[in-house]
């Protein structure tokens, strides 16, 4: 395999990651997760978050190497997250990234998240089709890019206008007593009938639609399964638990999926890629399954781990820019927050 070897630090949110390619091969992906620290809290707090990216990061780092067999001397570069983005989250990365650039002399490559998340599934399925169509989804983001070269040309479509679809499961499984994150647990919890419950479709319908056909809004069909679960307690009926999660998630995937495609099919674009926490849900992946196939348009799924956030991601897309002919950060550069694509 031949390619640039490319150090990927990744540290937006909670998870601490360190990945290392040659190429568009994966030689090392190692993560270390603070996610059981903010589980009392109900969701990512940051300055606990920036602490823990602090204390794993050299470990993390350190794990790296050692699974690819590979001295930091040899690299051709190093890749970062610089947004968008946890402000504190960060700017731990960023610092070691620059760290480790200025102690070994090598060039650094500030990138951005969202197309991190684009250009991982490269790791997986080889070249991506370009142009196509991808939904990002997790816990911070929520949005549809079209992708004509995911080192030099991504242009956002739309995105949510409250919350993420992954925010959107953490507040409802919250509702319903489960533990956070509650995306997993409630796509295990979604047994029942996905019928049972109308909940509402956001952004799908009349004005909306036209106004915002590349939007989102969850923030509808989180409060309406508060509003439902409140009613069935106040009047000391049961809650169904495995209905009530099936209809909430099906809420939400129908809207992802319908979007998803048609967004490939209002901008001719033959192929979808999926990327983010959500991506991993079973009932997202089969609906895009079915209505991908239904119009002819490839779908790209990474493997879960890959969806999540890594550094190989970063590393990966650190490589694309360096085989593009990307000219390196500046050692000032700094972390951008709410960093477009
Ligand atoms: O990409 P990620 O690990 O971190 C960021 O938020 O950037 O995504 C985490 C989010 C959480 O909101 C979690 O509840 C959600 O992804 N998630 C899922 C599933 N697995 C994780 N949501 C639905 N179904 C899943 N299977
Ligand atoms: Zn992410």
């Amino acid at each position: 395999m031949t390619g640039p070897l490319i150090l990927g630090l990744e540290s937006s949110c909670d998870e601490t990651g360190v990945g290392i390619v040659r190429g568009h091969e994966l030689l090392a992906n190692e993560v270390a997760s603070s996610v059981e620290e903010h589980v009392r809290f109900g969701g990512v707090v940051p300055e606990v978050a920036s602490r823990a990216h602090l204390e794993a990061m050299v470990p993390t780092l350190e794990r790296a190497c050692a699974a690819a067999d590979v001295d930091l001397s040899e690299l051709d570069g190093i890749a970062v997250t610089a947004g968008p983005g946890l402000m504190g989250a960060l700017v731990v990365g960023l610092a070691s990234a620059k760290a480790l650039a200025l102690a070994l002399d090598k060039p650094l490559y500030g990138v951005n998240h969202l197309a991190g998340h684009v250009a991982v599934d490269l790791l997986d399925h080889g070249p991506l089709p370009q142009p196509c169509i991808a939904l990002l989804v997790s816990g911070g983001h929520t949005s549809l890019l079209r992708v004509e070269d995911m080192a030099r040309s991504i242009t956002e479509l739309g995105s949510t206008i409250d919350d993420a679809a992954g925010e959107a499961y953490d507040k409802v499984a919250r509702v319903l007593g489960l533990p956070y994150p509650g995306g997993p647990v409630i796509d295990r919890a979604a047994t029942g009938d996905p019928r049972a419950i109308t909940f509402p479709r956001g952004l799908t319908a009349g004005k909306d639609q036209e106004r915002h056909r590349f939007n989102f809004s969850f923030s509808g069909v989180k409060t309406a399964v508060a509003r439902w679960v409140e009613t069935r307690q106040r009047d000391g009926e049961d809650v169904p638990l495995a209905d009530v999660a099936a209809s909430f998630q099906e809420a939400v995937c129908d809207v992802l999926s319908a979007k998803a495609v048609d967004a490939c099919l209002a901008t001719d674009t033959p192929a979808l890629l999926i990327g983010g926490g959500v991506a991993a849900n079973r009932r997202l992946r089969a609906l895009l399954e079915d209505r991908t196939a239904a119009h002819g348009i490839e779908l790209r799924t990474p493997r879960p781990a890959l969806c999540t956030d890594n550094g190989a991601m970063i590393a990966v897309l650190g490589s694309a820019v360096v085989s593009a002919g990307g000219r390196p950060s500046s050692l000032d550069i700094g972390a951008d927050s709410s960093l477009p694509v």
